[in-house]
């Protein structure tokens, strides 16, 4: 049922997501004039708090996390919200709730990001208060599960209340301009697609790297550990972007089927073809930082590093692999995908040296970047000017779009601003269906199941670089090396 919002009621309102994330968002669209006049904000959460102090807490997050300059009718953002407490595992406090939210004119939009714990129960009282009629839309933070059997548990309730077609799953790598960029530079352009495939694409790597450790999140983090924290849901939701086949229009269904098939074709991953790391104390932008374990107060097997060599088995990616590394305390905070085009089959340049050895040529590259800068590099041999005595020389020379210079006049906005617009407006494109967060559990329940049977432990790297060494020699035994 298409409708937009007018109602919306934030599960776990005064957590770190909503005061770093979702109220910073939301306030940024009110300044902006994108959320309708009515619509109206209830946060809820353990705590007791009156609205007022629900605003005051809003209005600390807004001057901590937004800047300045987009924090205009903020008087405005703030009369939108109100606050009920609710003790989300017991039935007594929803009919409260309901009647703090109201009857909507249009509908209501529900943003869970409580521990998922406590979905189950929050599903039930929602059903018990009448709060899961055909205009509610139901949107789930991750993390949904730690494996694919919890996460099925997890999706089953809330499929009990919910269609499919009502349900968000937020991605938040979704809702980031260049992830979405990646899209149009595919399939806006008739340059890339041709040679979109294993005949003309030697590997593809994905980084995100962070220089952050656990900040705060100690039991939530030593539980999950990258895999599960970055490349279940991110990383893998970059890999399908990449790898899926053309959608036939940009609509959820489309999108989501193509980027489903694609998680599915991934080959489960052979021993040896995963390297695990945790980080020990060293330094990061110049600061000494602790190792995991003396963040954490005790030894631990987590990984906070991990690089994978993944397949995906079909026709267009025969025989490319895709190289995947994510990392807390690594030396730059970086999100980037590369793309790596095989050598022209013929050099006319070869004999071109005096003296024998030929002009040099490196393969062309794509550089997606996606963090901290939004960018899209191709490199191109060039011939180096001169009057080539000694033969023509040649050098990898970059075509840069640095976004921010071709849009400069654009507002660079929250991942979440986009998504929590999509949410109450009901265009699920940008959010993760049923299927995919399955397929993606699938296959990192085998690659956790390989490194349980071979009792693989993470190898120690130092705060600062870039993972173990076995990381890099992971890629150099195919002659690749990481982009950096
Ligand atoms: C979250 C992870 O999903 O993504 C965090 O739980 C991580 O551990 C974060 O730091 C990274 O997001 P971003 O947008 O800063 O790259």
């Amino acid at each position: 049922m298409s409708f937009t919002a007018d109602r919306l009621l934030l599960f776990g309102a005064t957590g770190d997501l909503s005061q770093r994330m979702l109220l910073p968002s939301l306030a940024a669209l009110s300044a902006d004039e994108l959320l309708r006049d009515d619509l109206k904000i209830v946060g809820t959460a353990r705590s007791s708090l009156s609205d007022n102090e629900f605003r005051n807490f809003a209005r600390e997050a807004l001057e901590k996390f937004l800047p300045p300059d987009r924090r205009g009718g903020l008087a405005d953002f703030l009369n939108r919200l109100s606050y009920q407490q609710l003790d989300a595992t017991t039935l007594d406090g929803y009919a409260d709730l309901a009647a703090k939210v109201g009857e909507p004119k249009q509908g209501l939009a529900i943003f869970l990001s409580t521990a998922p714990s406590l979905f189950g129960p929050t599903i039930k009282g929602l059903q018990h208060a009448g709060l899961t009629g055909e205009n509610v839309r139901m949107c789930l933070e991750k993390p949904l599960g730690t494996d694919l059997s919890t996460s099925c548990d997890i999706n089953d309730a809330v499929a009990g209340a919910f269609p499919e077609d009502r349900i968000f799953r937020i991605d938040h790598y979704l809702g980031k301009e260049t992830v979405q960029n990646l899209l149009a530079l595919r399939f806006a352009n008739i340059l890339f697609e041709p040679i979109w495939n294993c005949n003309y694409i030697d590997h593809v790597q994905i980084t995100v790297a962070e220089t952050v450790g656990l900040e705060g999140r100690v039991a939530f983090y030593d539980d999950a550990g990258a895999l599960r924290d970055m490349v279940q849901n991110h990383m893998l939701q970059l890999l399908a972007l990449v790898a899926m086949e053309p959608p036939t229009s940009f609509d959820a269904t489309a999108v989501r089927d193509e980027k489903v098939k694609a998680l599915r074709a991934l080959r489960r991953v052979a021993t040896g073809e995963t390297v695990t790391g945790q980080y020990r104390a060293g330094a990061v932008n110049g600061a000494a930082v602790p190792g995991y374990d003396e963040e954490l107060g005790k030894d631990s097997d987590t990984e906070t590093f991990v690089a994978i060599k993944a397949h995906v088995d079909n026709w267009r990616w025969k025989g490319v692999p895709f190289y995947l590394r994510t990392g807390k305390r690594m030396p730059e905070r970086v999100t980037e995908i590369i793309v790596h085009f095989r050598p022209v089959p013929h050099s006319i340049f070869a004999g071109q040296k005096k003296g024998g050895g030929g002009a040099t040529m490196q393969p062309n590259k794509l550089v997606i970047g996606i963090q901290p800068e939004e960018n899209i590099s191709l490199s191109l041999m060039a011939k180096v000017p001169g009057l080539d005595r000694e033969g023509i020389r040649l050098r990898p020379v970059p075509l840069d779009i640095a976004m921010p210079d071709a849009f400069s006049g654009a507002v660079r906005r929250i991942a979440y601003e986009r998504l929590l617009l999509d949410l109450i407006e009901g265009d699920q494109t940008l959010f993760v269906r049923r299927d995919e967060v399955e397929a993606q559990w699938n296959w990192i329940d085998a690659i956790r199941e390989e490194w349980g049977s071979e009792e693989l432990k993470p190898k120690t790297y130092t705060a600062g670089t870039w993972g173990p060494s076995a990381a890099i020699a992971l890629a150099e035994r195919d002659g690749v090396s990481w982009h950096e």
